[in-house]
Parts: structure tokens; sequence; C-alpha cells
């Protein structure tokens, strides 16, 4: 379970011009160089006041950390919010380690709005807004829905309701390829129908998608949806990486946990599926190479690139791979033979989903370089490492 927040930006009482320059690319960027990337200093300016505040909420997450991380190393300021439901501050401590620089943490918890208000007030400066903050186990939000609403759906109206007092927001979401369902056409396009939610998580990722299109429809917020396929691996450094909350419901924490001996076995979820070997097929992307791909869609916005007012890209790699190709390239890069036995299929589960990448490749202009392989070796060196 994955629960964090967003902000509310609270700009009333600001004099214009700030609040002008709190989401406005064009000034925002004033002391760039925008040929070396963002948040770079030109040498005109080498005023650090001048760095562009991101906020990450989630930011002490799996995804979040290692976005934190790519923003930081690209010379962005960060402000995490995070309420440490499924995180540990201790991933701080890690993300210094990569880069050597801090970024502010404060803990909020999204759903206060009055503590998010506060948060805007106190920062208000910000250029833009990446949210990861969200609960994300499919299982816990069949039995606890209420909790997926308010947490995933509640703190992104709150945080827009602040973003409107804006003249210009920046804003990134996190979504999921789980919106396609069993998409008709592999690979899946970003034009692939949306399918019913099968679940109360599934469900706040299509809602969330439907509520920032309506907004971003009326006002000044620029907005870029992403949807993740299955994020793996860890960062290089094994200085962060995933961190499982009780048994891993997802594949591959569940395969490096085994490997390392806390679990006696995986249970594969079915061998009689329509597929090469029997097995599901994932499009696993590696992590560090989903933070860039949000660093690049920030900088689009921060940049003005984006063509529309909200944007939808498709993250995988573009390659689909079974369960059971899975096991065998952990088993390579391990060394070590995974135990694991053939169960019966899980309910809800799609048959075969990967990415078309084109539009991500073309348009965004950011591509997924590491392999299964390179995914499953940093995964592994992170289970080892924080086993001791
Ligand atoms: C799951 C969620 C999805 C969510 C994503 C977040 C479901 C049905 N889907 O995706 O909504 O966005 O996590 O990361 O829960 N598998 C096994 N044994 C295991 C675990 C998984 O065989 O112990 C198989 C699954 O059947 C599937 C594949 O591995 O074929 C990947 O599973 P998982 O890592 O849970 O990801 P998704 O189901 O694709």
């Amino acid at each position: 379970m994955l629960r964090l927040f967003a902000p509310d930006f609270f700009i009333g009482s600001l004099d214009p011009a700030f609040r002008y320059n709190l989401f406005s690319p064009k000034k925002a960027q004033k002391g760039f160089s925008l040929q070396s990337g963002l948040g770079h200093r030109n040498k005109k300016n080498n005023n650090t006041k001048n760095t562009m505040k991101i906020v990450v909420t989630g930011g002490l997450g799996f995804i979040g950390s290692h976005t934190v991380v790519e923003l930081q190393n690209v010379g962005y300021e960060v402000i995490i919010i995070d309420n440490l439901s499924n995180s540990s501050e201790d991933v701080l401590k890690g993300i210094i380690a990569i880069t050597g620089k801090t970024p502010i943490f404060e803990k909020i918890d999204l759903r206060e709005k009055e503590a998010v208000r506060d948060f805007f007030k106190k920062y208000n400066d910000v250029s833009g807004i990446i949210h990861f903050a969200a609960s994300k186990a499919v299982g816990e939000s069949v039995q606890n829905p209420l909790l997926y609403y308010e947490n995933n759906i509640n703190t992104l109206v709150y945080l827009l309701q602040e973003l409107l007092q804006k003249d210009e927001a920046s804003f990134i979401f996190s979504s999921s390829c789980t919106v396609y369902g069993q998409a008709e056409k592999m690979p899946i396009t970003e034009n692939a129908s949306i399918q019913p939610a099968v679940s109360p998580y599934g469900n706040t990722k299509q809602i969330g998608e439907e509520i920032i299109t309506d907004v971003v429809n009326v006002s000044n917020i620029n907005a870029i949806l992403l949807r993740y396929f299955n994020p793996i691996g860890a960062h290089p450094t094994a200085e962060i990486g995933e961190l499982p909350i009780g048994v891993p419901q997802n594949l591959v924490p569940f395969i490096t946990q085994t490997g390392a001996g806390l679990r006696k076995e995986l249970s594969v979820y079915g061998d009689d599926y329509p597929t090469t070997d029997g097995t599901c097929i994932r499009d696993y992307i590696h992590v560090v190479d989903l933070a860039k791909a949000h660093v690049t869609a920030l900088q689009r916005l921060l940049n003005k690139k984006n063509v529309e007012k909200i944007e939808t890209f498709n993250l995988g790699t573009g390659t689909g791979s079974s369960v059971l190709e899975v096991i065998q390239t952990f088993e390579k890069v391990s060394g070590k033979p995974l135990p694991y036995k053939i169960v019966d299929r899980r309910e809800g589960d799609v048959i075969s989903a990967y990415a078309n990448t084109d539009k991500a490749n073309e348009v965004l202009g950011w591509k997924a370089h590491s392999t299964l392989e390179e995914s499953l070796t940093s995964a592994w060196k992170w289970q080892q490492k924080i086993n001791g």
C-alpha cells in the first residue's frame, strides 16, 4: 500500500506577479539554460535561489524516490511530501547517498486539507508537481474501497482545487496501464479503449484521469498522464529500491524474496493462458527508466512543449515477458534456481499487457533502455543489500 499526498496551492494572498512566477514556466526558467537541461543554471545567473522547486508527493515511495534522485541529478530542488504510510524516512538517506543533495521533506497527509494549504503557503514558489501519492494494493482496495477513494481521489481533488488558484500549473499524474484492462490488440497504444475497472484501485486511476481531464479543460493547468506498465528493479547503487510491506503481491519482489530465502517458493498464477508458455505476459520496466520519463514529461510542460493541455503517454519497454521468462532471467542473474509451483489463475489478471512505446519515444522523446536482465540484476542487488 502506498499512500501519499499532494499539495494545496494557496496563493490567494500573494502578489499577482509572484503568483504568476509560481507556475509560470517562462518566468520560472529565468536564469536557466534550456539547452543544457532544466535546472542547470546559466552563466549569467549563478544564484542558487533560482533553482526550480518541484513538489513530489509520495517522494519516499518506490517510484517517487527514484524520481527524486533523477530530478536532483539534473538540478531541481525537490520538496517531498509523504505521510510515510508505505515508506520510511530512511529512504532519504539513500537519496542523499546517491545525489549528495538533501531534498526538503514534509511529513504531510494530503487528506488534511488545511495542512496541505499551509504547505503551499510555506512553499509559495513551486514550479511543478509530480503526484505519486496514492494507495496501490489491488486486493486491499477491494476490501477497503473507501480508503482508496479517500486516499486517491479526495487528495487529488484538494490538490487540483488549489492549483486552480494559480495562473498556470504543471502537473504530472501517476497512472497505470490497468486502465486498459485486457486490451484487444498488442502492443497497447494510448488510443486503446479504457475498460471497466476490475478493482477500486483501478477505478481510482480511471476516475483520477477523468477528473484531471475535466479540470484541465477549464483551467490553466497543463497535465501529463503517465500510464506505467510494470515497474521493477532498483537504483543500480542499491541505495534505494522497493520496500514491500508484508507479503509482496507483485511478481518481482516476491521472486527476489524467494531467492533470498525469505519465502519458500513462488506461486505462478496459471500456466494455461493462451500465450507461448501458458503464463501471463507483462511489460517490465526498470524504475530508473521510469523515473527519467517523469523528468522528461515535467520538462515538456515547463518548457511549454506540450501540444495539448493534457497529454497521455504509455511508459513501458515495448517488450512482453512471460512469468516463466522472468523466473529464468532471475535464475540467470542470481546464479541460483528459483523454487516455484504452478497454481490456479489469480482473479483479475489479464492475459497479456505490453506497451506500444511509439508516442513516448517520438513525442515525449524518451525511451526505456534497461533490459529485463539489467532490471532483475538491480532488484537482486537491492534485495541482497536489505537482507544485510
Ligand atoms: C498489478 C495490479 C495492477 C497494478 C500493478 C502495480 C493486479 C491484478 N494488478 O499488476 O493493477 O497497477 O500491480 O504494480 O493485481 N504473478 C505470479 N505470482 C505472484 C505474483 C504475480 O505468478 O506471486 C504473476 C501475475 O499473475 C502476473 C505477473 O506475475 O501475470 C505480474 O504480476 P504483478 O507483479 O502483480 O503485476 P500485475 O498483475 O501486472
